[in-house]
């Protein structure tokens, strides 16, 4: 099932919420990859694409709550950091036993991580810095 992108997800700065939307449609690309039953080697281009993706954006969101003071930024980051290490499990035990299923399982497991994890963790920085602001 696609990531469709709705207000809802808004962490109300820009940059993050196009970043936010890129991580979505690298997801659905997945879906359509799988969906279209193409080969180990297309899924595994989009699996490191955006696994790439993924650093960066961790990346930019952490300096962006650094700049903002953000006192949960410790907490924010371990979670970031648990994702990336489950993910890069999820990546080679497709590469080991690829197969389409398996696929559609690291499929369901990234998107949701990501849905659940824009719409709870970081909607916690979004409203301290728009305290913070007032
Ligand atoms: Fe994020
Ligand atoms: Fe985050």
């Amino acid at each position: 099932m696609y990531l469709d992108w709705d207000e809802k997800y808004s962490v109300g700065d820009d940059g993050i919420d196009q970043q936010h939307k890129e991580l979505f449609k690298i997801i659905n690309n997945l879906d359509d990859a799988i969906r279209n039953a193409q080969g180990k080697s297309a899924i595994h281009q989009i699996l490191n694409e955006m696994n790439g993706y993924i650093a960066w954006h961790f990346n930019e969101e952490e300096t962006y709550m650094k700049e903002n003071d953000y006192p949960e930024l410790n907490a924010h980051r371990v979670a970031h950091q648990t994702f990336v290490d489950e993910t890069a499990d999820a990546i080679k035990k497709l590469e080991f036993g690829f197969e389409l299923g398996l696929a559609l399982v690291t499929r369901k497991f990234l998107g949701e991580w990501i849905k659940k994890h824009v719409l709870v963790e970081d909607q916690k920085y979004k409203s301290y810095i728009q305290n913070k602001q007032q």
